[in-house]
C-alpha cells in the first residue's frame, strides 16, 4: 500500500494529469498543483529562458548579491495578485512561517493554535521560544475559551491554516475573527492551500470571508496552487522592511534558483490573466463533491479540491485501492498528519481537468461503491 509506512509512492509524472508508478502509466487525481501550473507553456518556457540566460543559482542571500531582479518582480506581481501593498519571497512555504515569526516574535507573549496547525507553524512558535496553547480542531467556541483565559489577549497571535492540508477543511475564519478583534489579539493564517483556490480572486481562505485589516498576517507557498516552489508573506512595506532587519533566517538563506523564481513569476502572471481558472477549480470541486455525495460518499459539499475518501475497515481500503488501479486510477492513499486514523485517499480536482475527466472519475467511484 503506497504512503502506509515512511515514504509515499515512488511517482514520475507523464504529463500534468497521469502518473507512473510501478511501470503503470494511471490516471492522476492528486497532488498539490491545484491548476497543474508547472505545465503551463508559460511558466516551462520562462523556466527555460531564465536558466539559458541566468543560470541556477540565484547566487546569494537578499542581502548580498542575491537580491536578484526576477524575485523584485515576483514580488510586485504577487502584491498585485493579491491586492496587498507589498509580498515578500522567502525560500519556502515551511520557511515563511519562521521567519515571519521571528520578526514579530517581540510583539507576542504566547501563541494560540489549532490542535492540527501545520507543524511549520509549531516549529516556528518553538523556535521563537513563544509559548503555544492549544484551541480544539476548527471550534470557534474552543479559540474563545483559550483567548479568555489569556492575562493580556492583545500580545496573543492566534494561528490556524487556512485550508488543511489534509483533507481539505476549511478553517472558519469569520467566527474566529470577530472573536479575535472582540479582545484585540491577532491572526495569523498560513494559507498554502487556500492561495490561488480560495476566495472569488483566489486570493485566499481571507479572502472568502472578507477579511483584512493591520493585524491579520498570511503566509503561503508558490508550490501548490502557483504550481512552482518558494514560500510568500503578505506584507506592507513596513512589515517587509521590519523582516529584512530582524529575521536571521531570511537574511541567512539563499532565495529560490532563478528559473524556479521566473516560473513563479509567470504562474502568478498567468493566473492574474486567467482568473476564471479560479472559477474552474471551484465549480469542478462543487460538481464533483455534490455527484460524490449523491452515491452516499461522505464529503463536505465545498469548492475546495482536496477530497478526502476515508474507509474504517481495513480491508475496503485495499480493495478500493485494487478496484483504482484496475480502473487505471492513481490511488493516492496516505497517512499524513490530519488524515483520518487509518488513512485516507486524498483525491485531487484541478482546474486542468476537462469535464469528461471529471465525468469518468465520478463515474469510477460510483461504480465502486454500488458494488
Ligand atoms: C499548511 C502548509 N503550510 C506550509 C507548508 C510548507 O510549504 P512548502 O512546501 O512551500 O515548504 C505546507 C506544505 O508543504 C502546508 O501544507
Amino acid at each position: 500500500m503506497p504512503g502506509v509506512h515512511g515514504m509515499g509512492p515512488t511517482l514520475t509524472f507523464d504529463g500534468s494529469l497521469h502518473v507512473v508508478w510501478n511501470e503503470k502509466r494511471l490516471r492522476y487525481f492528486a497532488g498539490t498543483d491545484y491548476h497543474r501550473l508547472a505545465f503551463e507553456p508559460e511558466v516551462q518556457h520562462a523556466v527555460q529562458l531564465a536558466l539559458q540566460q541566468q543560470g541556477l543559482s540565484s547566487g546569494g542571500s537578499r542581502l548580498t548579491t542575491g537580491n536578484n531582479a526576477t524575485l523584485v518582480q515576483l514580488e510586485t506581481l504577487l502584491a498585485r495578485f493579491f491586492g496587498v501593498e507589498d509580498a515578500l519571497v522567502v525560500g519556502s512555504g515551511y520557511l515563511a512561517n519562521l521567519i515571519l515569526l521571528q520578526t514579530l516574535r517581540p510583539d507576542f507573549d504566547v501563541i494560540i493554535a489549532d490542535e492540527q496547525a501545520h507543524a511549520s507553524l509549531l516549529d516556528a512558535a518553538r523556535a521563537v521560544q513563544l509559548p503555544v496553547s492549544f484551541f480544539k480542531h476548527r471550534d470557534v467556541e474552543s479559540l474563545k475559551h483559550t483567548l479568555n483565559g489569556i492575562a493580556n489577549p492583545r500580545r496573543a497571535l492566534v494561528v490556524t491554516d487556512g485550508i488543511f492540508a489534509a483533507r481539505g477543511e476549511v478553517a472558519p475564519l469569520g467566527d474566529y475573527w470577530k472573536a479575535i478583534a472582540a479582545v484585540g489579539a491577532s491572526l495569523l493564517v498560513d494559507d498554502a492551500h487556500g492561495m490561488a483556490v480560495a476566495g472569488e480572486r483566489g486570493r485566499g481562505t481571507w479572502e472568502k470571508f472578507g477579511l483584512s485589516a493591520e493585524n491579520l498576517y498570511i503566509t503561503g507557498t508558490l508550490s501548490k496552487g502557483f504550481g512552482v516552489f518558494g514560500g510568500v508573506i503578505l506584507a506592507t512595506h513596513v512589515l517587509k522592511q521590519r523582516i529584512v532587519e530582524q529575521s536571521a533566517a531570511f537574511v541567512g538563506h539563499t532565495p529560490m534558483p532563478v528559473p524556479v523564481i521566473a516560473g513563479a513569476a509567470a504562474a502568478v502572471q498567468f493566473l492574474t490573466e486567467h482568473r476564471e481558472r479560479v472559477h474552474r477549480v471551484q465549480q469542478a470541486a462543487r460538481w464533483v463533491k455534490q455527484h460524490l455525495a449523491d452515491v452516499g460518499y461522505a464529503v463536505p459539499q465545498d469548492a475546495i479540491p482536496i477530497i478526502s475518501i476515508a474507509f474504517p475497515e481495513a480491508e475496503r481500503v485495499g480493495k478500493f485501492r485494487d478496484y483504482l488501479l484496475d480502473a487505471g486510477v492513481f490511488p493516492p492513499f496516505n497517512q499524513y498528519p490530519g488524515a483520518p486514523a487509518g488513512g485516507h485517499f486524498r483525491f485531487v480536482v484541478t482546474s486542468r481537468h476537462t469535464e469528461d475527466d471529471m465525468h469518468q472519475f465520478v463515474e469510477i467511484l460510483k461504480r465502486f461503491r454500488n458494488a
